[in-house]
């Protein structure tokens, strides 16, 4: 359980951590070079580990030094696919692709994460059938066997993100041309693109989100990437200083390039970001919050995983808020324990939600619905006018590298209990 005693009045500077979803793929992908990897900026977080447990399980040798890991991969062995693990984690769906160019045939548990609604992954399926394996679903499991075909393909990434990953994953050492149509290009795609590249793989991304792919013979075998800075991490910081700052915080390596929606948004709702050196940031303290409106969308639309830490500012804002969340259908349940610390919300339906009026948070025991709902949890208890406390917590670990002692060294009274 975390506890939050609000009210404190936060200053001083906060590091960005490497990117989950940047750090997942490029570990899963890491299996089809035959070698050594390194990678720096990897962050410290529950997911991470949990994936460098199933790696190390089947033959990866792993070293760390800080933030970075070293990976070497050249005794891999299938047998001790720690499936409980995979069970865990969505992200162990970005293993299929690797798992199977090794081992050819593949039966693991559907994954797991963050409960934020149906979550399915027939693009993902879609896409391995087209390029040649045979594909058997059963309520509990995946098993996936075959060889890939060569040739030129055309492929649909539903411009969903992990299954765009799988699908370049699948690719890059297959003979023949490969479209994807539809491709996810958020920035943790790229960093995933830029660290196959440096592989060797021919990648090309076109400005209609068709992500091309020219089948190589084999990768390098030595391979360096760098993770690069979470950008959701950023903006939660960016929430955290509008609304509990003495006056300002100072956010270092704040993905700002890839925050153009969220900053924006911010701006409007009437924070004052000021761009301080490269990648770095002042937020200050707003004064006054006008109501905002947002829609989720994909990159560079207004990130979801940024809605449930926004929500909260809305609850300061001067008028009425809208939320309109398309990604997920389970995102916006959150938003009632938020009404437990006296926020005023209506949920509309499934995707849409309204927040209403500038409302003192009060005190409370309240849940993490998912890994952003937790942290908007942590966010309303740092500006309520008592102690808040949050059950689940596990999901806000597996994201936030070293929450309570980032927020800790800005002034806040904030505890694991
Ligand atoms: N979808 C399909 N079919 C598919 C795949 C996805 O219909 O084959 C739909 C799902 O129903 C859902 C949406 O697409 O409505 C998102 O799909 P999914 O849950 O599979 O998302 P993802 O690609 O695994 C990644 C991030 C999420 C982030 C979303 C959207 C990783 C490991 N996860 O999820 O991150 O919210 O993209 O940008 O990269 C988080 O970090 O808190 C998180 C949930």
């Amino acid at each position: 359980m975390i506890q939050v005693i609000g009210g404190k009045e936060l200053q001083g500077e906060v590091v960005i951590s490497g990117s989950k979803n940047a750090a997942l793929p490029i570990l899963a992908a890491s299996l089809l070079i035959q070698g050594k990897i390194t990678l720096h900026n990897v962050p410290d977080i529950a997911d991470v580990r949990t994936f460098l447990d199933i790696l190390s399980g089947v033959g990866v040798l792993i070293e760390k030094d800080g933030h970075t890991i070293t990976l070497d991969t050249l005794h891999l062995q299938e047998q001790w696919l720690d499936l409980d693990k995979m069970k865990k984690i969505r992200a162990s769906i970005l293993l299929i692709s690797p798992l199977l160019h090794h081992f050819w045939t593949i039966d693991i548990p559907f994954p797991g994460g963050c409960k934020l609604g149906a979550r399915p992954i027939d693009t993902h399926l879609q896409g391995l059938k087209e390029i040649g394996y045979q594909t058997t679903v059963t309520p509990d499991s995946i098993e996936i066997s075959g060889e890939k075909e060569t040739g030129d393909i055309i492929l649909n990434g539903g411009f969903w993100v992990t299954a765009t990953e799988n699908l370049i994953v699948a690719n890059v050492l297959r003979q023949g041309t490969t479209t994807i149509k539809n491709a996810a290009i958020e920035p943790h795609v790229m960093n995933l693109i830029d660290m196959l590249r440096s592989a060797g793989a021919d990648i090309k991304i076109r400005y209609d989100h068709s992500i091309i792919i020219t089948g190589v013979e084999t990768l390098e075998t030595n391979v360096e990437a760098t993770i690069i800075p979470d950008y959701i991490e950023a903006g939660t910081f960016m929430i955290i200083g509008a609304l509990a700052a003495k006056e300002y915080i100072d956010i270092h390596h704040a993905a700002i390039s890839d925050l153009y929606s969220f900053i924006s948004c911010l701006q409007q709702a009437g924070v004052k970001v000021e761009e301080k050196d490269t990648d770095i940031l002042r937020v200050y303290r707003a004064k006054k919050l006008l109501p905002t409106s947002i829609q989720t969308n994909i990159f560079p639309g207004f990130p979801t995983d940024l809605q449930s830490p926004l929500s909260v500012l809305m609850t300061q804002a001067e008028g009425t808020g809208r939320i309109h969340e398309v990604l997920f259908e389970g995102r916006l349940n959150f938003l009632w324990e938020l009404e437990n610390l006296g926020a005023h919300v209506a949920i509309l339906n499934p995707h849409e939600a309204l927040v209403f009026w500038p409302t003192p948070l009060r005190g409370g025991t309240v849940t993490s619905w998912d890994l952003r709902a937790g942290v908007a949890m942590i966010i309303a208890g740092l500006i309520s006018t008592d102690t808040v406390k949050i059950t689940n917590v596990e999901y806000i670990h597996r994201g936030y590298e070293n929450i309570i002692s980032k927020l800790q060294n800005l002034g806040a009274d904030i505890k694991e209990i």
